[in-house]
């Protein structure tokens, strides 16, 4: 078997091209929605994060602002800052960018961030809205997960999931998402029992562990679904010394054979972060005016 490849990077074009259509709409009404993103320090990989975001959300024809703070910013001075973002009507959206300086408690900034403009999903009173299945915003790479899964199949209800990994951002979310979608959940992650053999019992599989290309081609079962958050930089000596590659935590030539569909690193996972984030500040946008969201996705039906 030859698996079907999930395009992530078109399919967070069409979403992006959809999300544009009712931006267009809020700002013929003069309510075009705005994003603040905050960015502490110079994380080369949060610089680009940061960059990508700044130009999709200008992309999409949403307003961003974009604060870019020392290393050195003291978290009473990031606490304000979020306070006067929480006040201003101009910002739907809320992105504090992680992770942040040691000198910053990053529970305390994510909890001091407006349930309401939260596009990150990271506050507790969200993680706790999907979790007892009350509307709420999720975490922008599991919702990008969904929405690609149920690109290639809609009805998930009964399938078996293994989620490899329990962050906050991906794993657990990931987990919530597919039981909402009546799945049978397995978490699995570093001390799991005999990992191969829970990953084989997936029919989606769900890798989020960081570790470059652990899950093997027969740790896959014949006909699964494959998703790979990992974004893995390792070298590659075939492109010459000192030269790297990107790869996911999935052995992707190996898998391919034996998945029914799977998504490529890069070009899966990795667009669909962004294209969600602004899925999620155009929700609270709507949110924010009274309005319903307008139909964007597949998640939401
Ligand atoms: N750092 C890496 N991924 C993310 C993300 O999705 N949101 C935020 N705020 N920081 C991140």
């Amino acid at each position: 078997m030859s698996a079907t490849i999930i395009d992530g990077k078109a399919y967070a074009a069409g979403l992006r091209t959809r999300i544009a259509k009712a931006v267009g709409e809020l700002s013929r009404e003069g309510a075009t929605p705005g994003l603040a993103v905050v960015l502490v320090g110079e994380d080369p990989a949060s610089q680009i994060y940061v960059k990508n975001k700044a130009r999709q959300t200008a992309e999409v024809g949403m307003n961003s602002f974009e604060h870019k703070l020392p290393a050195s910013t003291s978290e009473a001075d990031l606490l304000a800052l979020v306070a006067r973002l929480n006040a201003d009507p101009a910002v739907d959206g809320i992105l504090v960018q992680l992770p942040l300086p040691k000198q910053i408690d990053t529970q305390k900034v994510i909890e001091a961030i407006d349930p309401g403009k939260d596009v990150d999903g990271f506050h507790p009173i969200n993680a706790g809205r999907l979790m007892t299945g009350v509307p709420g915003f999720v975490s922008c790479t599991p919702l990008g997960c969904l929405l690609l899964i149920r690109s290639v199949r809609r009805d998930l209800a009964g399938l078996d999931a293994v989620v490899v990994g329990r962050s906050n951002i991906v794993g657990k979310p990931m987990a919530q998402l597919l039981l909402s979608q009546s799945c049978t959940v397995t978490t699995a992650h570093s001390r799991t029992r005999d990992l191969a053999e829970v990953c084989r019992r997936a029919n989606i599989l769900v890798a989020a562990v960081g570790r470059p290309e652990m899950v093997r081609g027969d740790w896959v079962k014949p006909g699964a679904i494959v998703i790979d958050v990992g974004i893995n930089r390792v070298p590659n000596p075939a492109a010459g010394e000192g030269k790297t590659k990107v790869v996911g935590d999935v052995a992707y030539e190996e898998a391919a054979k034996v998945a029914s569909a799977i998504t490529p690193v890069p070009g899966g996972v990795g667009p669909m972060t962004i294209a969600c984030l602004l899925r999620n500040t155009l929700q609270a946008a709507c949110l924010r005016r009274g309005l319903s969201m307008p139909m964007v996705d597949a998640a939401q039906a």
